[in-house]
């Protein structure tokens, strides 16, 4: 074999030259409507005998999707072409689902439909309180979650059939309508209050605060300014592109295993500290902090690589991200409207973003405040326990989750994933009997 040391990419306007020793291979170039151009290597191995190496996916696109765009350097986002700004600004989260499912914001007649279809599926069945009452009252929500939405799969045998697009459909449809419902459970199970039945007189986001605060004792009015903030903050985090709980579920998606199982397994990766557990692990972060003065230590602490600065840095944007800046305003406009203004967190957030922009270890590695830095100070203003911060990540992402394994499933060139590996584990040896071994 050539040694792979001389192999390198002459970029084209259609294809790119790849040499290894004294063999030139021509890899095509695939054009996008936007970003980046790939190259095209999939023949490569079979074509030269080298795989790529590519940990944590640095410089590889996993798939072809028409789903979200993101411009990392110049810290944008979109869903399907619209701004992300101008989408929490303008729209509600029911149009983003239908935008990010089916490719085009919806006409009145088709908002009305689909709303209509999630709204009549949001009660789930009876049987799963069964299985939330198995459960520790201690237990972090996500462990439940993990566990409640694969189980959906023993539930509803009549929308598993992943080649059916209108199993397809209605598993997609109800497990955007069923995680308000999930989550909140796990949040009243958590306190030992009784669970409560969705209202399909309400939206999405009033639903889903009924849900988490009314009890059977007293009326409940949901708050309209809470509302919007809810629908906003579910609006920014509903996709994201190939991030990891979206790649996995993609992957557990791509052997043909049902929708729900797949979707437990992208929460099970959203959990993570450096994914969706960061919005948890910043109130974390700022509790400890306690106040201002104690600010210059801890960042002296996060230079000496003794901790990260939650809530900060993103693998693509190498700006601020768009989602925290629009949730920076609202977090102002909700801590107003619960007459929190002066906050404490708040003010430790605010100066801890002021002195990180200014700080060059921060500018030098483009680490912006990122969408996970102000959600959990908006959260936590209205009562949500820190433990929760994560299912409602969750609960937001789900429809990128179905909307990106339904473009999976219905691409043509699917494939079951099966990335490969530069193995520098033992050689061939024979096998050595027990009484020898030393
Ligand atoms: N605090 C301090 N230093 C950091 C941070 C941070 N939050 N993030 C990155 N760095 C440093 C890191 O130490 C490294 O420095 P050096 O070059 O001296 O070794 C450099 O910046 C590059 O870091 P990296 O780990 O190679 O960057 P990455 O792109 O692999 O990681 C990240 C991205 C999000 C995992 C990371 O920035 C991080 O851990 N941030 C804190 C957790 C967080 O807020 N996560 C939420 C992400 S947004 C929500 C979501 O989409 O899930």
């Amino acid at each position: 074999m050539p040694e792979a040391k001389v192999a390198k990419l002459v970029s084209e306007t259609k294809t790119a030259r790849l040499t290894i020793g004294d063999k030139t291979l021509e890899l095509p170039i695939l054009k996008g409507s936007e970003g980046p151009d790939v190259i095209d290597i999939s023949k490569l191995y079979s074509e030269s005998g080298y795989f790529t190496f590519d940990p944590g996916f640095l410089s590889t696109a996993a798939c072809e999707s028409k789903i979200t765009y993101i411009d990392g350097d110049e810290g944008i986002l979109r869903y399907s072409g619209y701004d992300i700004a101008e989408l929490a600004e303008k729209s509600d989260f029911s149009e983003v689902c239908y935008l990010l499912l089916y490719g085009d914001l919806p006409n009145p007649e088709q908002k009305k439909d689909f709303t209509n279809k999630v709204t009549h599926r949001t009660i789930v069945h009876e049987q799963l309180q069964f299985l939330y009452r198995g459960f520790p009252r201690r237990s972090h929500p996500m462990a439940i979650l993990v566990g409640a939405v694969a189980s959906l799969s023993a539930f509803y045998h009549d929308s598993l059939d992943i080649n059916n697009p209108e199993h397809r459909e209605i598993a997609a449809l109800r497990m955007i309508a069923k995680m308000p419902t999930l989550c909140a459970m796990a949040y009243k199970y958590s306190i030992g209050h009784p669970f409560v039945y969705p209202q399909n007189r309400l939206t999405f986001s009033e639903n889903f605060l009924h849900m988490m605060f009314s009890n059977p004792s007293e009326p409940y009015v949901v708050n309209p300014v809470l509302a919007r903030a809810f629908d906003k903050i579910f609006i920014l985090h509903a996709d994201h592109e190939q991030n990891a709980s979206t790649s996995t579920v993609r992957l557990a998606g791509s052997s043909g295993a049902n929708p729900f199982a797949c979707i437990g397994a992208g929460i099970a990766s959203l959990w993570g500290p450096a994914h969706g557990g960061a919005n948890e692990a910043v109130i974390n972060m700022l509790v400890e902090i306690g106040s201002k003065d104690k600010i210059p230590e801890f960042i002296a602490g996060v230079k000496d690589k003794k901790r990260r600065l939650m809530g900060f840095g993103h693998r693509v944007y190498k700006n601020y991200d768009p989602r925290a800046a629009v949730l920076r305003k609202a977090c102002y406009e909700v801590l107003q409207e619960v007459g929190k203004q002066d906050e404490p967190l708040l003010g430790i957030a605010m100066e801890l973003e002021r002195i990180a922009l200014e700080d060059k270890y921060f500018i030098d590695r483009k680490l912006y405040p990122n969408v996970d830095f102000y959600s959990g100070i908006i959260y936590r203003a209205l009562g949500i326990p820190s433990q929760m911060f994560t299912p409602l990540f969750a609960l937001a992402r789900t429809v990128g989750w179905v909307a990106q394994w339904k473009e999976m499933i219905e691409d043509p060139k699917q494939k079951i994933g099966r990335p490969r590996q530069l193995f520098t584990g033992a050689p061939h040896r024979p096998f050595v009997e027990l009484s020898k071994r030393k």
